[in-house]
């Protein structure tokens, strides 16, 4: 007879990241960072500058540390309390790449085989990548895993790498017969800045690696280069419809709409009430001038933040040590569960 599998029933905890390899854009800023804002009050948060998955591509020794500062101004710009929140750099805790290991011997082959975003990144070159960048889901699972995140604020795009860390988790309760002692992450995947799409082209989503800058907002761009940047966005000949069933086959009006949305909180079906009928040449200026309200103060924060590294190093650095007082003894019994020697 088989019992009835033991759920997880550990503390809630949100857990999430970011890359250190390039300046942040809107799309990262309202599909994972105003959600970590909005968590920080009612949960225990960590967020985390993740510098060991930058380095599954090549980034510059030297440039690493001030790209890493610029992240860690961009989440307290953007209103992540370290009050609140605990804010640090992964490979300052050590928890990661040990558990992460421990994970390469529980996924299989066939599961990363199927991840869509290696594949994506490699495109036709997979043989001349790192070993790294196939394994970097497993390296993701270990970080949410050696908190016991059990809620992932991100963009739509990491759905899949959270299917992983959900499977990676329960293939470990159950080969090392430990119901409930991961839990299962769940992703919180919210509203309309889930997926902010590339402002040249509605079919690719907005991304740091896009060579055209006129593609993204920077959260470093000024009002100038934002409102610019909005003007210049691709549309149609068409006007503003009235259902959000016609923006469907309009990408780049689409995602205007859904960026006004995820700004300002209204619903897109308000919005296309308020500016049905009406031209590009209303829409943009108006998209424009609520795009530079609310980001101006998040840009001007975050250069003051940048003109206090030391600030900055020593939130990150009482970060880390937090975040090892959490992660360390987890793992510690992963270490026991798995039967390695004890010291
Ligand atoms: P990354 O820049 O790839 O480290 O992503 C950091 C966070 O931003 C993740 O939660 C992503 O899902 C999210 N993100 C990245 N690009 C976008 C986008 N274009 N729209 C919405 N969310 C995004
Ligand atoms: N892969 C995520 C991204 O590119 C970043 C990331 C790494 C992450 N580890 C994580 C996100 C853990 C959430 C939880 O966006």
């Amino acid at each position: 007879m088989s019992e009835k599998p033991v759920e997880y029933s550990g503390p809630q905890r949100v857990f999430s990241g970011v890359q250190p390899s390039g300046d942040l854009h809107l799309g990262n800023y309202l599909g994972a960072l105003k959600n970590w804002v909005a968590l920080q009050d009612e949960h225990d948060c960590v967020y985390c500058i993740v510098d060991l998955h930058a380095v599954t591509v090549w980034q510059d020794p030297r440039e690493l540390p001030n790209q890493t500062r610029n992240i860690a101004a961009a989440f307290l710009a953007s209103g992540v309390d370290p009050k609140k929140a605990i804010i640090y750099p992964q490979s300052r805790v050590k928890a990661h790449t040990e558990l992460a290991w421990y994970f390469n011997c529980v996924a299989r082959m066939g599961w990363l085989n199927r991840m869509t975003q290696f594949k994506d990144k490699a495109g036709k070159n997979s043989e001349k990548m790192s070993v790294g960048l196939f394994d970097y889901p497993v390296l993701q699972a270990a970080d949410i895993l050696a908190f016991k995140g059990t809620h992932v604020p991100v963009g739509e795009d990491q759905k899949q790498h959270l299917e992983l860390s959900r499977d990676i988790a329960a293939k470990f309760n159950n080969d090392f017969d430990v119901p409930g002692f991961f839990p299962q992450p769940e992703p919180i995947i919210q509203g309309p800045g889930a997926r902010i799409m590339s402002l040249r082209d509605g079919t690719n989503k907005m991304s740091k690696s896009d060579p055209s800058d006129n593609s993204r907002i920077n959260l470093t761009d000024d009002a100038d280069a934002i409102s610019k940047k909005i003007r210049k966005a691709k549309t149609d000949a068409g006007v503003i419809p009235e259902t959000t069933e016609e923006l469907a086959e309009r990408p780049e009006v689409k995602n205007l709409v859904g960026i006004y949305a995820a700004i300002s909180g209204k619903s897109k079906a308000d919005i296309l009430t308020e500016y049905a009928g009406q031209g590009f040449g209303v829409f943009k200026p108006a998209l424009a001038d609520l795009t530079v309200e609310h980001m101006a103060p998040i840009t001007d924060l975050m250069k003051r933040y940048l003109s206090a590294p030391d600030e900055i190093d020593a939130i990150l650095s009482a970060g880390a040590d937090a975040a090892s007082e959490i992660a360390t003894p987890i793992v510690a019994d992963v270490r026991d569960i798995m039967g390695f020697w004890k010291v």
